[in-house]
């Protein structure tokens, strides 16, 4: 029984954390609970840990925080980023003060209603700090989850698929433990990578490690295709040198030194402007290169060179000497792949 097996391995394993109550023990403070939640959104542990015991020293209720000069508790959050939770952290310790005298809500609908609460930290507080039967999923529970039922959707279409497998197995009891239990084994043991399956006390139960294959899961979302473009490089030599060009100041690569080429299009061939008259020959083969919004494939004209002067905007530079152009990388790969046919 999952619930069963894995409460016993945290009552031999939790982490004692500052905000926790032991495995077992009555909840702990709600407050406590909360201001570990808000601080834990989006930072780890290991940053949180000294920033919780410092906040309850000196706001050790809900009402002193309350009450606090808001200078200071900006200050004292300052290094755990997203300063927009310590502008919600006073407002929620105000409302809780004057709207529920001084008592968190103890359902998560409640929960939820109060200033910088959503859903994951309302089910967390619940669970932990009132004992409910609530569904608490951040990323670590999202992969132990999708691990243990194989769930082979990908994220995020997976999500609920997560939440309803999730809620098949969390207990009526000791709801908090069991959220707790399932954030400790995906921290210790169901790691992202190269999850210690042999000392899971999930083993039996787990599908993927039935599957041979935990870590396919989650199955991350499918990348969005770029965009393909195809254009065309101009090789111009003579005399051991090779023509160059400065980019144009705007665009890719704006401003940098590069080989000639045309411009680009939606499909090949892209044979167009080469930078002066010549008789053109296109190597076999391309030169690809991915820019952070379009794949580009170029094709490869050569050429030699009748006139002395350079063509506008250009400057000869010894081909012997190409490496120290400082030519971005999609055009130090061409010129390599030209000097392999020479
Ligand atoms: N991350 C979010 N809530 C946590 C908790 N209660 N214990 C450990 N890590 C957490
Ligand atoms: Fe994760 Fe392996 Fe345990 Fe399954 S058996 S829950 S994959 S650690």
């Amino acid at each position: 029984m999952i619930p069963h097996d894995l409460l016993a391995w945290y009552d031999a394993n939790a982490r004692l954390l500052p905000w926790r109550a032991p495995p077992g023990t009555p909840p702990p403070d709600p407050y406590r609970v909360w201001l570990s939640e808000i601080m834990l959104q989006q930072t780890t542990v290991a940053t949180v840990r000294p920033r919780f015991e410092t906040f309850v020293t000196r706001w050790p209720t809900v009402a002193a925080l309350a009450a606090a000069d808001e200078v200071e508790v900006m200050a004292a959050w300052a290094g755990l980023g997203y300063y927009s939770r310590a502008r919600n952290l006073i407002a929620c310790a105000c409302t809780v003060v004057t709207d529920h005298a001084g008592r968190f809500p103890d359902t998560e609908d409640g929960l939820r209603a109060l200033p910088g609460i959503g859903s994951y930290t309302a089910a967390a507080i619940a669970a932990i700090a009132f004992g409910r039967r609530a569904v608490v999923v951040d990323g670590n529970v999202e992969r132990v989850v999708s691990r243990l039922f194989a769930i082979d959707t990908p994220l995020p279409a997976a999500k609920p698929l997560i939440r309803a497998a999730a809620e098949t197995i969390t207990p009526a009891t000791r709801a908090g433990d069991f959220a707790q239990a399932m954030m400790d084994l995906g921290t210790a043991i169901c790691t992202p990578r190269n999850p210690k399956c042999l000392l899971c006390p999930l083993r039996t139960a787990c599908r993927a490690h039935a599957l041979g294959t935990p870590d396919a899961f989650p199955v991350k979302p499918r990348k969005i295709a770029k965009p393909q473009r195809y254009g065309t490089i101009f090789w111009l030599e003579r005399d051991g040198q090779v023509l160059l060009v400065r980019r144009p100041p705007r665009g890719l690569l704006g401003g940098m030194r590069a080989l000639p080429t045309g411009p680009w299009s939606d499909s090949p061939p892209a044979f167009a402007d080469p930078p002066a008259r010549a008789n053109w020959r296109v190597l076999d083969g391309t030169v690809t290169h991915v820019f952070t919004h379009f794949r580009l494939d170029l094709a490869l004209a050569v050429a030699h060179a009748d006139a002395h002067e350079p063509p506008a905007d250009g400057a000869w530079w010894p081909i012997a000497e190409i490496e120290s152009a400082g030519l971005p990388t999609v055009f130090a790969k061409a010129a390599r792949a030209i000097g392999r046919t020479r």
